[in-house]
């Protein structure tokens, strides 16, 4: 972390609206953080997209963020989380955090009977990285894996609760339920958004696992361990950009996070 400043931003990025889960966990957490969060609508869904893909955009993007003078990225997507980090680290040379190690550690720390369900892309369900991150922190959980790709577009259009997306939930909660899991892992960050969907149709016994507070938390360590925490007593700066549609962007933030979202900019790059 040579170089770096205190003051200087965290960026955070996702396929588009998901990784605000994380953001706003990290702007509870550490209000006086300065944020640059990337939303890279132009190519979302990532889940449906080759590992090869999706690693070349992350990387587009974790080197604009680092343009911008970042101190640590946030990977707030468990797709590029799951198929991309080792070349998001190669790209750039700042501290890199994904999202799949630290909702592991909650799933781990919630699970009462050893059986955990994983709900992700089929990316990420693809990767096995879940139940890979589990078995090397030593996990001997057993685990059930759905993919559940019309969420992301549910999300994406603002569908966010409702008798659709109810039933589209309670069909790919089928798997899940039969295998009795205590606990399911949101394996993608804009799964948050259906939580209360997803809790009526698992029922109250299922603890729902969404990895925003337990990757915030880490991130708070990682800096406080560099010497990076911002200055006490300063309120940090928030600044978006999306890589397609703006304005629609801004729309659906502004429902998850409030009207502090006044402006988003667009950014491309090469397709
Ligand atoms: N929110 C992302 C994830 O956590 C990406 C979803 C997508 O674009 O398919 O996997």
């Amino acid at each position: 972390m040579r170089k770096t400043s205190a003051r200087a931003p965290i960026g955070v990025f996702d396929s588009g609206l998901g990784g605000l889960t994380v953001f706003r966990a990290l702007s509870r957490r550490m209000p006086g953080e300065s944020l640059v969060y990337f939303g890279d609508t132009a190519h979302v869904p990532y889940g449906s997209k080759s590992p090869q893909s999706v690693a070349r955009y992350s990387v587009e993007i974790a080197r604009f963020l680092a343009a911008k003078g970042i101190k640590l990225l946030v990977v707030a997507c468990n797709t590029s989380s799951a198929v991309a980090l080792p070349a998001i680290r190669r790209a750039v040379k700042i501290p890199v955090i994904g999202v799949i190690e630290p909702g592991s550690r909650a799933a781990l720390a919630a699970t009462r009977g050893g059986r955990i369900g994983i709900i992700g892309t089929e990316a990420t369900v693809r990767s096995g990285a879940y139940p890979q991150v589990l078995r090397a922190l030593g996990s001997r959980a057993k685990t059930a894996s759905r993919a559940c790709p019309l969420f992301v577009p549910l999300v994406e259009e603002g569908w966010w609760d409702g008798q659709v997306t109810e039933e589209i939930a309670r069909r790919y909660a089928v798997p899940l339920r039969r295998a009795r899991v205590d606990t399911l892992i949101l394996g993608c960050t804009h799964y948050p958004y259906l939580k209360p969907v997803l809790a009526r149709v698992m029922g109250p016994r299922v603890r729902l696992i969404d990895s925003a507070e337990e990757t915030a938390r880490r991130t708070q360590s990682a800096l406080k361990e560099a010497g990076l925490l911002a200055p006490a007593g300063r309120r940090g700066r928030r600044e978006f950009y999306a890589s397609d549609a703006p304005e629609r962007f801004k729309r659906l933030a502004r429902r998850m996070l409030g009207p502090g979202v006044t402006r988003v900019r667009r950014h491309s790059f090469g397709s």
